[in-house]
């Protein structure tokens, strides 16, 4: 069997990758190591590039279509790993899964509609809903064990004032996997108050050994009915750039009006490289995924070994699924301005500014991405030591 190996430090610079490429223009500065865009610094699987490669021998790059081997294998990973058994007229390919939960907003929301999130949350669930004029309306989680958990009373309280949610399931920042129970209750509130959902299920392949993924659309006939759900080979294969994802909705009206709308504005349409990409990675990915997911594993190992020997003041939300951890140096009594100077022009590390992912509360978090070689992270974590501990 053929082992991967994750330790290889791949240059990445120069590739007009925005990870490494874009860090002057976020950071005003150059010389960081990117702990921060959420896509991986590990080679994409040689069983993509090798379909890729494989079809650019073909020397003419027309208008792709998807192909009965690409529905094939997307059934096949959604039957197999999370129990959607549907029709082929279920699922839509869309080019990404921001732009998904764009299309969602302009087709069935109105401006001045609210849409309800649970902050910390991945950037664009906010800023989506406030460049189009929607309200943003954010439940705060709450943090117990050292994990996200969702305060439902106020998630209803909250319902009362939308008609969409946008879910991260699994949760980005921080990757808690919400359970069936909490999924059900989610579902609940949100049938209760005429709210669909749209579950944003990027992550779920990632799922770490010792948790289990459960999709949204799955835990009740009320979740089945009022739900979007998006998913992606595009993290778990770190493809994406191929700008490859699918959609789910078994409820039919629903579907009539948000796949009228796909199809109508052409907007989902797909390239070459999403379809051979996608379709490669979900029939070939089962062994570089279990490979990949037991050194993230060791990764977060790493992180919560570090954090209690080194700096155990710093409080975080450990991954359960994916590589994104949540640090709170609250406890450390630095200012927003002096935690991001040092991180930055001390540490020189680029971690995601908790203030992005729901304001001011989150002043004193930083998001930082795992998905690296493990000397990369020790290094990065050693300098995040030495600098904040000193300003
Ligand atoms: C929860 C979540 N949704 C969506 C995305 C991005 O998806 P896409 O690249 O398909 O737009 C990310 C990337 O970090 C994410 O974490």
């Amino acid at each position: 069997m053929q082992q991967y190996n994750f330790d290889e430090i791949i240059p990445r610079k120069g590739t007009g990758c925005v990870k490494h490429d874009a860090l002057e223009l976020f950071f005003g500065r150059d010389d960081l190591m990117p702990m921060w865009v959420a896509d991986m610094d590990f080679r994409t699987p040689d069983f993509i590039m090798e379909a890729l490669r494989r079809r650019c021998e073909h020397e003419v790059l027309g208008y792709a279509m998807a192909e009965d081997g690409y529905w094939q294998a997307v059934w096949q990973w959604l039957k197999k790993h999370y129990s959607i058994d549907c029709g082929r007229e279920e699922l839509h390919f869309i080019p990404g899964i921001v732009a998904g939960i764009s299309f969602v907003m302009q087709a069935m929301t109105q401006p001045g509609e609210g849409m309800l999130v649970t902050t910390p949350v991945y950037p664009p669930f906010l800023n989506l809903p406030q460049n189009g004029h929607r309200q943003v309306v954010c439940s705060p989680l709450q943090v117990v064990d050292g994990r996200f958990a969702i305060d439902f009373e106020d998630l209803e309280w909250r319902a009362r004032q939308c008609r969409w949610m946008v879910l991260s399931n699994p949760h980005n920042p921080g990757g808690t996997v919400w359970g069936e129970e909490v999924l059900r209750k989610v579902a609940d509130i949100c049938y209760r108050n005429n709210v669909n959902v749209i579950s944003d299920e990027i992550h779920a392949d990632m799922t770490l050994p010792g948790h289990r993924h459960v999709s949204f659309s799955t835990v009740s006939q009320h979740a089945k009915d009022i739900s979007i759900t998006f998913m992606a080979p595009s993290k778990t294969f770190n493809m994406a750039g191929l700008g490859s994802s699918v959609c789910y909705c078994p409820n039919e009206s629903l579907r009539k009006r948000f796949f009228g709308y796909l199809d109508g504005y052409e907007v989902a349409g797909g390239n070459i490289f999403a379809f051979v990409g996608a379709e490669a990675a979900f029939a070939h990915g089962e062994e570089w995924l279990r490979q990949m997911l037991q050194y993230l594993e060791g990764n977060v190992e790493f992180l919560r070994n570090w954090l209690e020997k080194k700096m155990p003041a710093v409080k975080a939300v450990l991954p359960e699924a994916s590589y994104l951890a949540w640090l709170d140096f609250t406890a450390l009594g630095k200012s927003h301005e002096e935690l991001k100077d040092a991180l930055i022009n001390r540490a020189r590390v680029a971690l995601n500014d908790g203030t992005t992912f729901g304001g001011k509360d989150y002043r004193c978090c930083f998001r930082i991405n795992l998905g690296c070689p493990r000397a990369v992270l020790e290094e990065c974590l050693d300098r995040i030591c030495a600098a904040v501990m000193q300003c």
